[in-house]
């Protein structure tokens, strides 16, 4: 069922357009802020390792599979899986989907305004008078505990975010990544220089390539597929939203291949700007979540161009906040546009608002409402937890069961074979046993693991 009809969809202008996008959707807070801390947790090369081959074994297959899902249809996740089979149960996946992309956007908005807090404090120069990691953990703590101020550049993220979206597919989302994308890897280029000619930058590349591997065991195992999964933006129908824009032209298997290279490229390229730095300063890369927010202002404190660095720092953050951002309200608001025929200026808004009226008692979890608990977890700590740990595992492994089963990898493969196959190697049989077998064991494993005590 194609509907280029519905005027209120759009298309990606062009290949290149729809591969920066679909990468900015990756590449996010995922990358920049929990690649190198869970990589400074636990153990270094070795962790990265591991993440490697989850990117590739599973994250790869399951996202051609979404891709393949969206450019079959032409519509949203719910849309996408109704329109292909009459067992409603399936449509479920698609909800959850939408659910996923309204609750994690709800909390990713709150974070994301915090990168923008810190581009502002940067410039001010108020993030850069610590000499411990200590104070400038002192310091991030009043900050997102202070109501004012988090609401205000929450909102302000989530403006930027519906100021984009409202102008569409290729006028809004394509446009915004065509530039803020090479932005971001032309700033991370300087960023790693700065940080690889400090003194004593070495000791970080040394932590960070050689692998060390009596620090993994299973849990680290567990860690890094679902880093895979959060970072490549799978198992909620994103990459369905946005390969359901693109034309039948545009083949399929190379736009995974540069996307998850892409994502990982950039994953890589921040751990050698943030370790070689942290090392250089003497100080430890297992500080956990605060390691963007309180580790490295205390090293742009103490770095020559240390203000010129974390301005450039934190816009990087909060760039590729905004790509991820823009692709979770995509989703929320494709489903209405598909499958409620809602007009687009409209619904934009109207999500844009609610999923930032839901969003503010996340925001308020480091201050205001930090004592309202459930299961010892705030409210931010439980909308993460239900999307990050349980929607998006779910939503994966049910997307493959669906691909390799239900719809089956035949009716999957003549699709993606729409256009032409220039690899010689088989490497749409080696998906097709890939997707059917290896990746759903592998990601109910995961799912199971955090589902049993
Ligand atoms: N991939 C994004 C990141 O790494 C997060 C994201 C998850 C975006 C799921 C869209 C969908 O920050």
């Amino acid at each position: 069922m194609k509907i280029e009809n519905n005027n209120q969809r759009g298309f990606w202008g062009s290949r290149l357009g729809f591969i920066l996008a679909a990468s900015g959707s990756a590449i996010g807070l995922g990358n920049v802020w929990k690649f190198p801390y869970i990589v400074g947790e636990n153990g270094g090369g070795a962790f990265v390792l591991i993440y490697l081959l989850c990117i590739f074994i599973i994250g790869t297959p399951i996202m051609l599979a979404e891709f393949t899902l969206g450019r079959k249809t032409n519509l949203n996740p719910v849309g996408a899986f109704k329109s292909l089979t009459p067992q409603t149960t399936f449509t479920g996946i698609g909800y959850m989907g939408v659910l996923a992309g309204f609750l994690i956007l709800s909390f990713y908005g709150v974070v994301g305004g915090w990168t923008f807090a810190y581009v502002v404090k940067s410039i001010t120069g108020s993030v850069l008078s610590f000499t411990t990691p200590k104070e400038a953990g002192t310091f991030f703590g009043n900050f997102i505990g202070n109501t004012g101020e988090t609401l205000f550049y929450h909102a302000l993220f989530m403006g930027v975010c519906i100021a984009i979206v409202i102008r569409g597919i290729h006028g809004g989302i394509e446009k915004a990544c065509d530039i803020l994308m090479p932005t971001l890897v032309f700033f991370l280029f300087l960023l790693m220089i700065r940080s690889l000619t400090l003194e004593g930058a070495m000791e970080g590349v040394t932590f960070y390539l050689s692998p060390d591997f009596s620090k993994i065991n299973s849990n680290t195992i567990l860690i890094a597929l679902g880093q895979a999964f959060f970072s490549l933006s799978l198992g909620m129908g994103c990459m369905i939203t946005y390969g359901s824009y693109l034309s039948d032209k545009e083949s399929l298997t190379s736009s995974t291949v540069y996307v998850v290279m892409f994502d990982t490229m950039i994953a890589l390229l921040v751990g050698m700007v943030i370790f070689p730095a942290v090392f250089a300063m003497g100080l430890e890369p297992t500080e956990g979540p605060s390691l963007v927010f309180s580790v490295l202002p205390t090293v742009f404190t103490s770095m020559p161009m240390g203000q010129v660095v974390s301005v450039i720092f934190f816009t990087l953050l909060a760039i590729a906040a905004i790509t991820s951002g823009i692709s979770l309200l995509e989703v929320v608001v494709a489903y209405f546009i598909d499958e409620r025929g809602w007009e687009r200026k409209k619904t934009v808004m109207i999500v844009g608002f609610g999923i930032f009226m839901f969003g503010v008692p996340s925001g308020l979890s480091f201050g205001a409402m930090s004592d309202f608990k459930l299961m010892n977890m705030t409210f931010f700590d439980h909308v993460d937890n239900v999307a990050s740990n349980y929607l998006l595992p779910l939503g994966g492994m049910l997307t493959a069961i669906f691909v390799g089963w239900i719809w089956g990898t035949k009716n999957a493969t003549e699709e993606i074979q729409k256009e032409e196959n220039v690899f010689g190697f088989p490497w749409v049989q080696c998906w097709e046993f890939l997707i059917r077998y290896i990746t759903p064991v592998a990601v109910g494993t995961v799912f199971l693991a955090k589902v049993l005590p």
